[in-house]
């Protein structure tokens, strides 16, 4: 009855196998720990998971086919695969295009691989994103609607793990869900995301870059309800008869990055220093999710909103960046 996490050292992966600890389950991680940011942060939540005793942790490359063979090799006792490892970030797709096709692509099959050699194994779940739905604004959007027009390589691999796992579930019947996360945020979070990069130049009076007048919008879903989205959906993997299918994980309001700097100033209590610039092509203009279709599933969908969520981001910010925060 254990449950493989991948991408435990990651934001949403930490938090995941936490919660799962939490609730009794056993739990091994997977990740590679690479320098894509901050590898404090990750060791970090690392050694909170560390203190469970059903936490197990195992440093591997994801798309290392022998190295994933011998972390799965007879495991009947696995249960459930969350799959959250991947080069995440729409923007570095541009700067590091191959990080996206091995982990996410590759890294992807490479799981689903040694899934099939899995006989106890229930549900797969595993991260796509908002992303597939590329520039439309056609929102909110809904998981019928066309996602075969991505603007960023990110997009694309994430949509190309969509295909191949509705292709693993046409031909073998794994049973796997596939999660549109839209933006998630909130406290041991990644700083490469704008919520998170804002904060931190914030208080050390750095400027920062606000893209077509602070106009873009997203679908900004705390980390909490992320998690209870992961959770809720992992206890229901699909019926043998249709065995795959993508869900959204949002909060249903698209917020303007005007207002998420008016709310990071406020709970920092300092003005940032703005630069602007015009919208870069692998940006889509807004995101929003209808998320009917988790209600449905779960009974319940995210809630929480953005300025109890940034509240509590900046609590745990003041924290982890003191030194800054003291000089400021
Ligand atoms: N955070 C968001 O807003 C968001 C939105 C949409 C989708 N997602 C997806 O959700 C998942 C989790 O995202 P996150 O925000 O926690 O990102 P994250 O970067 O914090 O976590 C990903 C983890 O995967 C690990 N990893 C990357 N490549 C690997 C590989 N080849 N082998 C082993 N480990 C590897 C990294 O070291 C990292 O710890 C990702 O699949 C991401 O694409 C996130």
């Amino acid at each position: 009855m254990t449950v493989v996490v991948t991408g435990a050292a990651g934001f949403i992966g930490y938090h995941t196998a936490e919660a799962l600890l939490r609730s009794g389950r056993a739990v091994v991680g997977i990740d590679n720990v690479n320098d894509y940011y901050d590898t404090r942060l990750k060791e970090a939540r690392l050694e909170r998971l560390q203190a469970f005793a059903a936490f197990r942790f195992v440093r591997a490359d994801i798309a290392d086919r022998a190295a994933m063979a011998a972390v799965f090799d007879g495991k009947r006792d696995v249960t459930e695969i969350v799959h959250l490892a991947a080069q995440a970030g729409v923007r570095y797709s541009l700067i590091d295009p191959y990080a996206y096709v091995h982990s996410n692509v590759l890294g992807h099959l490479t799981l689903l691989e040694v899934a099939r050699s899995l006989p106890g194994l229930r549900h797969f779940v595993y991260a796509s994103s908002s992303s597939v739905y590329g520039d439309t604004e056609n929102a909110p959007f809904r998981e019928t609607d066309r996602a075969d027009k991505p603007v960023s390589l990110y997009a694309a691999t994430k949509r190309a793990d969509e295909l191949i796992s509705h292709v693993y579930g046409h031909l073998h019947g794994i049973p796997q869900t596939g999660l549109r996360f839209f933006t998630a945020y909130g406290p041991w979070g990644r700083p490469d995301m704008a919520y998170f990069a804002f904060a931190r130049a914030i208080v050390e009076g750095a400027p920062i870059t606000i893209y077509d007048q602070g106009r873009l919008q997203r679908d900004f879903t705390y980390i909490d309800d992320v998690v209870a989205g992961v959770l809720a959906v992992l206890q229901r993997p699909p019926a043998a008869s249709s065995p795959t299918r993508v869900l959204n994980v949002g909060n249903r309001r698209a917020e303007s990055v005007a207002y998420l700097v008016e709310l990071l100033e406020r709970e920092l209590g300092r003005k940032a220093i703005i630069r602007h610039a015009a919208r870069e092509a692998a940006d889509v203009r807004v995101t929003c999710a209808s998320t009917d279709a988790l209600e449905a599933l779960v009974g319940h969908a995210p809630r929480t909103d953005l300025a109890a969520g940034i509240a509590r981001f900046v609590a745990w910010f003041r924290g982890w960046h003191r030194p800054a925060i003291k000089s400021a």
